[in-house]
Parts: structure tokens; C-alpha cells; sequence
């Protein structure tokens, strides 16, 4: 047997057993006579003990860093114990031991605390594969992968495979596409997700449908977006939003519980996407800590439902506020006695580039009771007091206020809210707030083609009364600078997202099935009749044969793990994972491709020079 126990198996309890452990070499000391060497396997490390008696054997094949080898001797007890290590209390005192391979000096040490760059643990990713804390990494991924197969298997779902030589799926993102040899001068698209086939599958009866799949985008990379990444891929026939909600709610909740051993038992929160736009700036908050927005000043057009505190800064002669389309606040619980150098680094932060405002207003509001502010010279203290109070401010806290352009000034506030947050220890890595966002509208305004496109993909419904308004109004804007007027700009769709901890987990919608509404959505997104046939004839014929009223979900499986292990960067989860420039750097690729394989597949590479 090449093993008798594994690295992490052996305890006090073995003692005096005679084993046959084989490994890597962590470490190799050498104090007199002995030497001492840690193996390390999958499941832990051991120490071995190599006595005097071998000393002749070693000489002639020493051992080095990360050498495979095989070791039979004898367990004992250990004079100086380890008790931080679950194998601490014993060692193994070889009898006989057999180098299985030797290893050239690793670039990096094999360590939690490793000596490796980014790139260079990349690289040699199989090696970077072999320390504790990604493996660890890897260990969630299977525990979550595994909790999610349980949960699903027990609810009747079934996995079923789809393809990933298809034809273009549109998620938003530009597609992988492959040459094919067989039909030369055509191109198979690589699925940036699942969707049509899980809606076909819905129409073929099976009803209850996933997949832990693998998706392809070719969009601009962030620490939560890779090239490839993987959904938890999710369809159901004849249900509801409601239906889909509680399903999936009690996914991410057992989830939570085999994996992180939480009882998550509160009701997810549900929020509307305007209520988080409003209050958050952005469609998924981080509801980890109490900070919201408040309104001062709303952009004419976009939130009409809503009220803002436009009286509190209005008439004060101060232009910043009288010009700006949008004026923001937040306030920053316990800041108030931020000295000036500090409340310049903040202004300094929301003038970077990425961030992109002018300036930031700040009032202080002060334990005695007094206002003080950097716009004193236009707004009295009384004034002061009510902007504050409308931004729920308490004694010791200090406003932060932003003024400019609808979106930007949004999404900087959005930004400002997350960094005060971290700042001030708000965002814990092991407290977990889950959250629904709804009613998101069906259709975003495309401004430099002047044509409406789907929010989240165009096989999403509206809401049951808002399907009249799609059905009833034509989709043509004539009033580019008014496209808000429009009836589509307020038909919202029968969509939601999952969000955890401020990240879009997953996101799913109840879908069309009806080939009328359907051919209505694409000529809403500017398809004619003949480029609907063209890439969608295939569903658009499904519908015609039974297909029933169905919906579904996907979760970000990578950024689930990524948010359980309580990293910022799904790389880390994933065991082969590309650069931010889609490189997988261990391979070298993307490369080039032999002239052989281009005359094969017919095609004549021909690069556009920039
Ligand atoms: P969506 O495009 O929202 O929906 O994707 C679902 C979830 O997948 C994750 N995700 C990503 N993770 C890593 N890298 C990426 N590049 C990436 N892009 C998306 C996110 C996201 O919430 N077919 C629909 C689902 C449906 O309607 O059922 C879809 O793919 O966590």
C-alpha cells in the first residue's frame, strides 16, 4: 500500500502504530543528528523524525522543498508539542523512506503567508494550488456546490446539460465565438448563459430544471468578473415571482446553514428597484449598515413618484446647489470631529477620476448642539440643522453632501456610502443581509442608437398589468430628450436579483410565453420580423407548441463562494481562473493557432492595424 493514513489523520491515540504516510515535503530541519520534516498532504501536515541511523541514507539523497516522499515508521508521542496543529501531538519516527520525485526550488513558499506576487502564484497556479488557504478556498466551493446539488435534488429539480457550441444568447456581453470546420466561414457562439435552452426545456415538460454551469462573456473584467464563470442555473414551469422567491430563498439559506453553519431565519428584506436607486443610489445595496441617501435636490425627469427636500437648500444664492441637477447627503455616523486634514482626504477621494465630482459639502453636527459647516457664508445654523435632520443625523455625526449631475452624483454618493462604511468598520465580513430588488424596469434607453434595450435580457415579462401599455403603444421615441415621457421608460419587468452584502448574487425574471408578446419585445429592441426569425425562429416556434407559463434564476456561483469566504475577488474561488486580461497565464493563453489549423478551418487571418 503506497499509504496506510493520510498527513492529518494521526493522533495520540495511534501511538506505537507502525504507517506508511506519503506526501510533500514542507519543511526540512536539521538540529545534531536528527532531522525533522513536516509532510504535508491534502489533509494536514505530519512531522517525521529521521534518527542518526539514517543520516548515511540522507546524505546520499537529500531532501528539499516540496520533494514527494514516502515514509513507514512508527507513531509516538512528541516531546514539544504543536497544539495549534490537529497532528501536534505526535510524530512519526521513520523507519525506512523512499523519494518518489524530486522537486525543482518552488518560486514561491508553499505557505499561507506566502512570498508569491499575484502573477507569479498565477503561473505557477498548480503549485499555488497546494497551499492551505486556497485550497480552503476550494473546499467552500465544493461544500456550496455540493449544498446547492442537495437542495435542489430534494425539490425535484433535475440537471440536465445544454450545449456550448450554440448560437448567440444575448446576456449583454459580447460573445465567444468558434470556428467551425464543418461549415466553413460559420461560428458557433460560446452561451453566455443557459436561458433559451432551460426555456426550451420548460416547454419540453420538465418542469423543475438546473444546471451548475459554466457561462462565457467576453466583457470588460473586474475582482467579481471572470471570462468564464459559473451560474447555479435555474428554471421552473408554472410559477410566480412568489414562487420563485421562496424557492430560491431557501437555496441561499441552506446554503448558508450546511456551508457557514448559519441559521438564517429572518424573511429576506424586499425592495423595490426605485426605492433602491433612491435610498442606495444603486440597484444592489449593501444593507449591512444603516446609511441612506437622502434626496435633496431630484433631477426633473427621473423619479416622479418621489419627494425631495429641495425647500431645505433652495434660495440660499448658493450656485453649487441651485445649478446642480442632483444634490445628495449622506450622513457619517461619529464624524464629526473629523479634523480638516480629514475631511480633506474625503474631498480629495470624491474628486478622483473613478469618483468624479467637483467638491464635497460637509456639516458637522456637533455633540454641544451647534452646526458647522463648509457652506457657513450661505446657509445660517438653523438652516444647517434642518439639512441634517433630513439626513437623520445625530449629534456626533457629520453630513456629507454631493451636488452635480443625475447619474454621477448618484452612483458618487453610492461609492461615498460604501467607503465611509469601511472606513468606519461597518461592512463585517462575517455578517451576511440578504435582499430581494424587484420591479426593475423591463427596458433601459439606449442613447446613442435612440432605441430601448432589455434591462436584464429579452425574455423577460413585464408585470401583468403593465403588459396593455407594451401591447398598446408603439415603441418609437420621438422625443430622444424626453424619452422618459415615454410609456415604455415606466413598464416595469417581472424581474429580481438576490443581492448579499452589496452584490448582485443571482438575478432572474418570469419569462414570456407567448409568441406574440415575444415578437412585440424583440420589435421593441429594434428587430424586424426576418432577424427575429433569423435568431430566434426556434422559440418563437416552441411557443406555438404548449409552452407553459414559466420563470427562473441564476446565481453567480463564484461570487457566492467568493462572499461566503469572505474574499473581494471570485479569482481566488476558482481553481484555474484568468488575469484581468482574460489570460490564463500558467497556459500562455489566449496564443496563436498553427497555419495548419487556419487552412482547415478556411480562414485567412488578417489584423486590423490600430
Ligand atoms: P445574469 O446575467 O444576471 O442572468 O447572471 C446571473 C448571475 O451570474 C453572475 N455573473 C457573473 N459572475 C462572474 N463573472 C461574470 N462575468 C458574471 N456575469 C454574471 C452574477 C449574476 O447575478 N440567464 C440569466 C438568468 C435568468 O434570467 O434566469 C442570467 O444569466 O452573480
Amino acid at each position: 500500500m503506497f499509504r496506510t493514513y493520510t498527513c492529518g489523520e494521526l493522533r495520540l491515540s495511534d501511538q506505537n502504530k507502525t504507517v506508511t504516510l506519503a506526501g510533500w515535503v514542507q519543511t526540512v530541519r536539521k538540529f545534531g543528528s536528527i532531522t525533522f520534516v513536516d509532510l504535508r498532504d491534502r489533509y494536514g501536515i505530519t512531522q517525521l523524525l529521521f534518527s542518526e541511523s539514517l543520516n548515511g541514507q540522507l546524505e546520499n539523497n537529500p531532501l528539499g522543498r516540496e520533494f514527494v516522499l514516502q515514509v513507514k515508521g512508527t507513531v509516538n508521542e512528541r516531546s514539544n508539542k504543536n497544539l495549534n496543529i490537529p497532528t501536534g501531538e505526535i510524530e512519526i519516527s521513520v523507519n525506512e523512506f523512499s523519494i518518489l520525485n524530486k522537486s525543482a526550488t518552488p518560486p514561491f513558499t508553499i505557505q499561507d503567508d506566502t512570498d508569491g506576487g499575484d502573477d507569479l502564484r498565477m503561473k505557477y497556479r498548480f503549485l499555488d494550488l497546494r497551499r492551505n488557504a486556497v485550497k480552503k478556498n476550494l473546499e467552500l466551493r465544493y461544500a456550496v456546490g455540493r449544498s446547492a446539488r442537495n437542495y435542489l435534488h430534494e425539490n425535484n429539480f433535475m440537471d440536465i446539460e445544454t450545449p456550448f457550441l450554440i448560437k448567440s444568447t444575448p446576456e449583454g456581453a459580447r460573445d465567444f465565438v468558434v470556428p467551425s470546420r464543418m461549415n466553413a466561414g460559420q461560428f458557433y457562439a460560446l452561451p453566455q448563459s443557459p436561458q433559451t435552452f432551460k426555456q426550451l426545456l420548460m416547454v419540453s415538460g420538465y418542469d423543475r430544471y438546473y444546471q451548475i454551469v459554466k457561462c462565457f462573456r467576453d466583457e470588460d473584467l473586474r475582482a467579481d468578473r471572470q471570462p468564464e464563470f459559473t451560474q447555479i442555473d435555474c428554471e421552473m414551469a408554472f410559477v410566480e415571482q412568489e414562487d420563485i422567491i421562496n424557492m430560491f430563498e431557501g437555496l441561499v439559506k441552506r446554503i448558508f446553514k450546511d456551508v457557514k453553519s448559519i441559521d438564517y431565519t429572518e424573511t429576506v428584506p424586499r425592495m423595490t428597484w426605485e426605492d433602491a436607486m433612491w435610498n442606495y443610489g444603486n440597484d444592489k445595496p449593501d444593507i449591512r449598515f444603516d446609511i441612506k441617501i437622502c434626496n435633496l435636490k431630484k433631477p426633473a425627469t427621473v423619479f416622479t413618484n418621489k419627494t425631495d427636500q429641495a425647500a431645505l437648500i433652495n434660495g440660499a444664492d448658493f450656485k453649487v446647489f441651485d445649478e446642480a441637477e442632483t444634490v445628495v447627503a449622506i450622513a457619517a455616523p461619529g464624524c464629526s470631529e473629523y479634523t480638516r486634514k480629514q475631511t480633506d482626504e474625503l474631498t480629495e477621494w470624491v474628486k478622483r477620476p473613478q469618483v468624479g465630482m467637483k467638491g464635497l459639502v460637509f456639516i458637522k453636527c456637533n455633540a454641544d448642539g451647534t452646526y458647522k459647516s463648509s457652506v457657513d457664508k450661505f446657509y445660517p445654523e438653523e438652516r444647517l440643522k434642518a439639512i441634517a435632520e433630513s439626513t437623520n443625523a445625530k449629534a456626533g455625526d457629520l453630513v456629507l453632501i454631493l451636488a452635480g449631475t443625475e447619474e454621477r452624483t448618484r452612483k458618487a454618493i453610492s461609492d461615498l456610502r460604501m467607503y465611509m462604511a469601511d472606513k468606519l468598520g461597518m461592512r463585517k465580513n462575517d455578517e451576511f443581509k440578504l435582499l430581494w430588488v424587484l420591479d426593475f424596469p423591463l427596458f433601459e434607453y439606449a442613447e446613442d442608437e435612440n432605441r430601448w434595450v432589455a434591462r436584464h435580457h429579452p425574455f423577460t415579462a413585464p408585470k401583468p398589468d403593465h403588459i396593455p401599455v407594451m401591447i398598446n403603444n408603439n415603441p418609437a421615441i420621438e422625443d430622444a430628450a424626453n424619452y422618459l415621457a415615454h410609456p415604455y421608460a415606466n413598464i416595469k419587468a417581472n424581474a429580481y436579483d438576490m443581492v448579499l452584502n452589496g452584490n448582485e448574487i443571482g438575478g432572474g425574471s418570469i419569462r414570456i410565453y407567448q409568441r406574440e408578446l415575444q415578437e412585440k419585445m424583440f420589435a421593441a429592441l429594434g428587430m424586424d420580423a426576418t432577424e427575429q426569425q433569423h435568431k430566434f425562429g426556434f422559440l418563437l416556434g416552441a411557443f406555438e407548441y404548449g409552452a407553459p407559463p414559466h420563470g427562473g434564476i441564476a446565481f453567480g456561483f463564484d461570487r457566492l463562494c467568493s462572499i461566503l469566504g469572505g474574499s473581494e475577488s471570485i479569482r481566488d474561488f476558482i481553481a484555474f481562473p484568468k488575469n484581468n486580461s482574460g489570460r490564463d497565464v500558467m497556459l500562455d493563453a489566449p496564443g496563436p493557432i498553427d497555419a495548419k489549423q487556419f487552412d482547415e478551418l478556411q480562414i485567412k487571418l488578417n489584423l486590423k492595424q490600430n
